[in-house]
């Protein structure tokens, strides 16, 4: 629980009309969603102070709103990681000369590897996100299945590709058997100056 004498958190803006295979439409009724998670987080927030206020950290009703922290919270985390890991002025693949390129290929063995894992974890039954995350203790990336928001998040890991796979996410523009689509229009929208920049800052600090 954080203080009420914080900032709230505010629903960021991105400027993504025109991705390809990805509606304008979608990402509106997305950054609709998007902003239900910023509210209810910082609602969160509010009830649990308010209940903190009165001594209630040892009620039933404080028990399960601290249970809810982690989705809503990361419901609005991991939605701000994918916006901003597209473009609508060009995506494009990985290179294989970049930093990013490179620590994807020696985690993987090459870049094609790298997409098929990724790509099969994004088309996994079920709703939640596929990242690709680093580790800063070893300098390795590796995909990862989140459920919902929640579960399945790496603990100190972080995150350079964030895809979100729930159905909300493509629904508008494909069938529910076509997710496989929806997944190749994300990796054609890659905004991958953004993920080598997580990629080469994470890793900075990681070496600091
Ligand atoms: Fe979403």
């Amino acid at each position: 629980m954080a203080l009420l004498t914080q900032t709230p958190y505010k629903a960021k803006e991105f400027n993504l009309s025109g991705l390809v295979g990805i509606s304008d439409h979608t990402l509106e009724v997305h950054f609709g969603l998007y902003g239900g998670y910023v509210k209810n987080t910082n609602l969160l927030t509010e009830q649990l102070f308010h209940l903190s206020e009165a001594h209630k950290e040892t009620s039933l009703e404080y028990a399960e709103l601290s249970r809810r922290l982690g989705f809503e919270y990361n419901g609005m985390v991991l939605h701000e990681w994918y916006f901003d890991n597209m473009t609508s002025s060009g995506g494009s693949d990985v290179a294989a000369s970049s930093s990013l390129g490179r620590a994807l290929a020696e985690s993987f063995g090459d870049l094609d590897t790298w997409k098929r894992d990724f790509t099969a974890i994004g088309g996994m039954r079920g709703v939640g996100w596929a990242v690709t995350y680093l580790d800063p203790a070893t300098n390795r990336l590796s995909n990862h299945w989140i459920t919902l928001h929640q579960d399945g998040n790496i603990a100190g890991f972080k995150p350079i590709i964030v895809m979100d796979v729930w159905e909300h996410a493509f629904l508008l523009d494909y069938k529910p058997a076509e997710r496989g689509k929806y997944i190749e229009s994300f990796l054609a929208n890659l905004d991958v100056a953004k993920a080598e920049s997580r990629y080469l800052g994470t890793a900075e600090r990681a070496i600091g």
